[in-house]
Formats: C-alpha cells, structure tokens, sequence
C-alpha cells in the first residue's frame, strides 16, 4: 500500500512522528508531505531535526494567508500529487487548515482518508479548528480516536461504528520516547529560574488574542501572578504581532518577574514545561501533555474538545475571567491541585495501532 501522511503546522509535527516511524517498519510506502502552512525554523524546521521525521518527500510552500487563501492554495497544489502519487490512503492528524484541506481533496479523487484524532468536539463553531474537525470527520473512512469521547462523539453524529476505532494519543507516543532525550537540556536555568518554582506561559488562540480588551485582561491576570510565581512566556508570532499592535508588548516586557521567549523546540519546551510548577495555556495539546506529565495545567479557554484532562487529568478548565485564574492559582500554590488518574490507551504505542487500524 501506498500512504500520504500529511504535516502542516506545529501541533501536526509530534502526532505524524511515531506514525512515520511505525510506517517504516513494515513493507508499506509512506511519503510525507509538508504543506507549508508553518514554515519557519522555529515553528516547523526544528521539529523535523529533534522529532527525527523524514525530510517531507513534497513541500507545497502555502504559507501564511486567510483561511480561505491558504486551504485553497493546499487544496491546488495536493491535488496534482495525489494524480501523480496515487495513494491507497491519505493520513490526516489533528484540526488544522492542512487536515481539512487535504481530506476533502483526496475524498473528492476517491483516496480513503484517515483521520487521527477523530471525534473531538469543542461544540464551539467560532473556533476554526472546530470547523476542521466537523469537515475532515465528516468525510474520512477510518475514524481513530484518542480516547473514549472521540467514540462516543462520533457515534452520536451517526457514524458507524466499523469506522470509528480508539487508539490512544500518538502525541503522548512522542511524549514517552522524547522525555529522557529533554532530560540533559537545562532550559529553566536558561530562563535564571529554579526547577518547580516557576510557570509557563503559552497563548495563541485568535479568541483570546486577537482581541484587544481581552488580551489586555490576560496581561494584567499574569502581571498579578508573575508577582508570586515567575513566569516564562513562550511566544507564539501571532501572540507577537497583535501585542505589538495593540500597544501591549512594552508593558508585557515591563513585567520583572516574566522572561519573554521565542516559540521554543520540542526538546526545549519539554524540558522547561515538565520541570514547572504549572502551566497556563490556550492550547489544546498541552492539556494532554500537561496531563500525562501530572502537572497542572489552567486552560484559558471556555471550552476544551478535551474534556478527558478535566476529569482524569491535571486540567483546569477556567476560560479567561481573573479572578477564577487566581483562584485556581492560589490552590496551586496551596499543593492541592489535582492529580492525574488513568488515561487509557495513552502507553506510548498508539501509532502501532494506528499503521495495524489501517492495515485491517
Ligand atoms: C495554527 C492552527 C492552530 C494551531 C497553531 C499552532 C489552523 C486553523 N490553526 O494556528 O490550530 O494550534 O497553528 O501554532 O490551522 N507564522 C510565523 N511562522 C510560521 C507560521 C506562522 O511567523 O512558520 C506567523 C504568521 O505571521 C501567521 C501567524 O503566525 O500569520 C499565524 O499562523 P497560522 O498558521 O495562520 O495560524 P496559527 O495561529 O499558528
């Protein structure tokens, strides 16, 4: 058989890489192509180096865009090398434009699709990667999911259940195999800070970012907590670019106790975030790795498609109101934050059952 696996952006990087490695293993041929939608060392070339994926076989250099311009770009330029490549099956992973773009291009040719972490569900449709969800879930043959709400979500919509398998989470299968590799890197020293005393930052969500007032808010929410804990920001180009904008980056470098960062690579992330004493992100993976790692995690968010870390792992679901953030806050610092409990199929071997779900 013949796959295409598909990369686009940060988030994708550390799901394909253990899928790529399982693919090795066996007789079947995988190519790897890179649509471009992150293209810069920090966001997407260090990745490639330290997650040891393969060189991508085809790069669609997209770039950066509107929604519209950029999955319309992918979708132009996938096309062309799937009648060229003729797939048995394209891979998808995650929620990004590159998951939804390529799905639908390969689904219209006749590929299979498959979808790796299928059935996840923020039930909020101002999120662009909740639309990406819905689309690519929509029409892929093989559903594979990190855990039982992907199922259960899935089977709600009407899919059927041939379809739908679980398989664990391949992002915590590069978690697992990475962990020691991070462990001589002395990224909380880096920052001149001393391992379990201080947390980290990570915001990039347009809802929260894009959005004066409530940026603005987030801002003097981490002024309030630098002044007990300090902080190290890591900060998305997004971030970056609207900060500066809307004239708050002066004040974000004015507090003492926050070191300011560029977006960090994997290995380097992993050691600094594994040895805080919390995290407080927007993101959606670090709920997961947060979680599996047992360390708590405040998700500035309304809503989560993870609601797994809420009830079995370390995640605070808060949203963006200060005084709740501090509230969660102090119970940290108090050491009564929650502890994990059983994630299953989160064991460090899901993309062996991911290459086996599609060989089936
Ligand atoms: C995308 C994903 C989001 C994921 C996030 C991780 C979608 C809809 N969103 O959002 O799910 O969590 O990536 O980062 O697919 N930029 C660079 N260098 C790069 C790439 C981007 O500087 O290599 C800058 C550009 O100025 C760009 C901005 O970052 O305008 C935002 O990048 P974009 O890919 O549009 O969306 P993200 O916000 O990163």
């Amino acid at each position: 058989m013949r796959i295409i696996g598909i990369v686009g952006a940060r988030p994708n990087f550390m799901k394909i890489a253990p899928i790529a490695r399982a693919f090795s293993a066996t007789e079947h041929e995988f190519c790897l192509v890179h649509t471009g939608q992150h293209y810069d060392e920090k966001m997407s070339d260090s990745f490639f180096r330290e997650l040891e994926i393969p060189e991508p076989d085809i790069n669609l250099e997209v770039g950066s865009a509107s929604h519209a311009v950029q999955m319309a770009e992918i979708m132009k330029r996938f096309e062309p090398v799937c009648h060229e490549f003729k797939p048995d099956w394209v891979l998808v992973v995650g929620d990004v434009n590159s998951t939804a773009a390529c799905s639908l291009v390969a689904t219209k040719l006749g590929i299979k699709v498959c979808h790796v972490e299928a059935g996840l569900r923020s039930r909020d449709r101002a999120m662009p990667e909740e639309i990406n969800r819905l689309v690519t879930d929509a029409i892929s043959d093989l559903l594979l999911t990190t855990c039982e709400e992907g199922d259960r979500n899935l089977l709600a919509e009407g899919h059927p259940r041939e379809r739908v398998k679980m398989v664990g989470n391949p992002m915590i299968d590069t978690l697992s195999y990475m962990l020691n590799k991070a462990g001589d890197r002395n990224l909380p020293a880096r920052f001149y800070m001393d391992p379990g005393s201080f947390g980290v930052v990570t915001l990039h969500r347009p809802s929260n970012v894009d959005n004066p007032e409530l940026l603005k808010n987030l801002l003097g929410t981490m002024d309030i907590i630098q002044q007990q804990l300090p902080l190290v920001f890591a900060i998305h180009p997004r971030t970056r670019k609207m900060a500066e904008q809307f004239g708050l980056l002066r004040y974000l470098e004015s507090m003492p106790n926050i070191k300011l960062s560029e977006p960090l690579s994997y290995l380097d992330f992993l050691n600094l975030y594994s040895q805080s004493k919390l995290v407080l992100t927007d993101s959606g993976g670090i709920q997961e790795e947060t979680s599996w790692l047992d360390i708590p995690c405040i998700t500035l968010r309304e809503n989560t498609e993870r609601y797994i870390t809420v009830d079995h792992g370390t995640n605070y679901l808060i949203g963006t109101n200060r005084e709740r953030i501090l509230q969660v806050f102090e119970t940290v610092m108090k050491g009564r934050a929650k502890r994990r409990g059983e994630l299953p199929m989160w064991d460090g071997h899901a993309a062996e059952r991911i290459v086996e779900a599609i060989f089936e």
